[in-house]
C-alpha cells in the first residue's frame, strides 16, 4: 500500500488528490470491515489515541471513537468541560500531560481556527483535526466526497451547491478544497450576509437564490445556521431564512431535478431543510454518517502508518 503524503491532517490543503484517493481506497477496504458479523482489525493494536474535545460533538466524536475501536486502537476520550480547562490550564500543558501518558495521535476539536496546527507544531505526537472554529473540518469533506463517490461512481464533472451559513462553516471551506481537488465544480449559496468577502477568490460560483443553485446542482449539502458563532444577526430571524434560504419538499418537486441531499448534521428540522426532503429517498444524510467511520478508519490507519 502508498503511504500518505502529510503526518498531520490538520486542512484538506494539506491533501493531494492521490492522498485523498488513498484514503478513499483504504475506506472501500474498512467499510467491508464494519459490514461483517465481527467489525473489528487489529490494524492499531499497539497505538492510543486521545480524543480531545474542548467543543461539543455528536457525529465526528463517536464516528472517530468507533473508527478507532474498530481499528483495535487504546482510546482515551477528554472534554473541556469538567477538566482542569477550567481551572486556566493552557491547550499544549493539557495536550502535553495527556501525552506524558504515552499517547501517539491526538483527535482535536477546538473553537478556534487554527488551534490544531498550532497543537501540531509544539508537540511529537500525529494530530488530526476534528474542527477548528470556523476554519476546517477535513474528515467531514472527505466522508461528504466519498458519500458522493459513492453515489454516483466518481466525483470529477459533478456539480455541488453548498447552501446556508457558509461565513462561519468550516465544513464549507474543507468541502470546498476537497470538491476541487477531485475536479467537481462547486456553487456556495446564502445570504450575502452569510458569505465571506473572499468566497469568490476560492473558485466557486455564488448564488444568492436556493431555487438557481438547486437548478445547477447535481447534489446539494445543506448547512445548518450557526447561531453559536454569531455575535450579531445576519438576517432579521430564523422564519425569514426558511422562508428564502430553507430546502423543502415543494421547492424540489418544482425545481423538478434529481438532486442528492445531504446535511453533516446537526440537522436544524423546519430551518435550513426541512424532515420530508431529510428523510426522503432522495437524501444520503445517514450514508453519510455511516461513510464516516470508514473514512476515519483510513485516516487514522493511514496517518498511523
Ligand atoms: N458534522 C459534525 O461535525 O457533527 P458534530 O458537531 O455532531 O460532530
Amino acid at each position: 500500500m502508498s503511504a500518505i503524503s502529510t503526518k498531520h491532517l490538520i486542512s484538506i490543503k494539506d491533501l493531494s488528490s492521490e492522498d485523498i484517493e488513498l484514503i478513499f481506497s483504504t475506506a472501500d477496504n474498512f467499510k467491508e470491515v464494519i459490514n461483517r458479523p465481527i467489525k473489528k482489525v487489529p490494524s492499531l493494536r499497539d497505538i492510543t489515541v486521545a480524543n480531545v474535545f474542548f467543543e461539543n460533538s455528536t457525529r465526528t466524536r463517536l464516528s472517530f471513537e468507533l473508527a478507532e475501536k474498530r481499528l483495535s486502537a487504546d482510546v482515551v476520550n477528554f472534554s473541556a468541560s469538567g477538566s482542569s480547562v477550567s481551572k486556566g490550564e493552557t491547550l499544549v500543558d493539557t495536550v502535553k500531560n495527556i501525552l506524558a501518558m504515552k499517547v501517539d495521535m491526538v483527535v482535536m476539536r477546538h473553537s478556534s481556527a487554527g488551534a490544531c496546527e498550532f497543537l501540531a507544531r509544539n508537540i511529537d505526537a500525529k494530530v488530526i483535526n476534528a474542527g477548528d472554529g470556523a476554519h476546517e473540518h477535513p474528515t467531514q469533506a472527505l466522508l461528504d466526497a466519498y458519500s458522493i463517490r459513492e453515489k454516483y461512481g466518481n466525483v470529477a464533472g459533478l456539480k455541488v451547491a453548498i447552501i446556508g451559513d457558509i461565513l462561519h462553516s468550516r465544513v464549507a471551506l474543507s468541502n470546498i478544497f476537497c470538491l476541487h481537488k477531485l475536479g467537481a465544480e462547486v456553487m456556495v449559496c446564502g445570504p450575502t450576509t452569510l458569505m465571506p468577502k473572499y468566497i469568490s477568490s476560492l473558485g466557486v460560483k455564488v448564488s444568492h437564490n436556493v431555487r438557481e443553485a438547486l437548478e445547477w446542482c447535481n447534489v446539494a449539502n445543506i448547512l445548518r445556521i450557526q447561531l453559536e458563532r454569531q455575535q450579531t444577526r445576519y438576517f432579521p430571524s430564523l422564519r425569514e431564512y426558511t422562508l428564502h434560504f430553507g430546502v423543502n419538499k415543494a421547492l424540489l418537486e418544482e425545481v423538478g431535478r434529481d438532486i442528492t441531499i445531504m446535511h453533516p448534521g446537526p440537522i436544524n428540522r423546519g430551518v435550513e431543510l426541512d424532515s420530508d426532503v431529510a428523510d426522503s429517498g432522495q437524501s444520503i444524510i445517514l450514508n453519510q454518517v455511516e461513510n464516516g467511520v470508514a473514512v476515519r478508519m483510513a485516516a487514522l490507519y493511514l496517518l498511523a502508518n
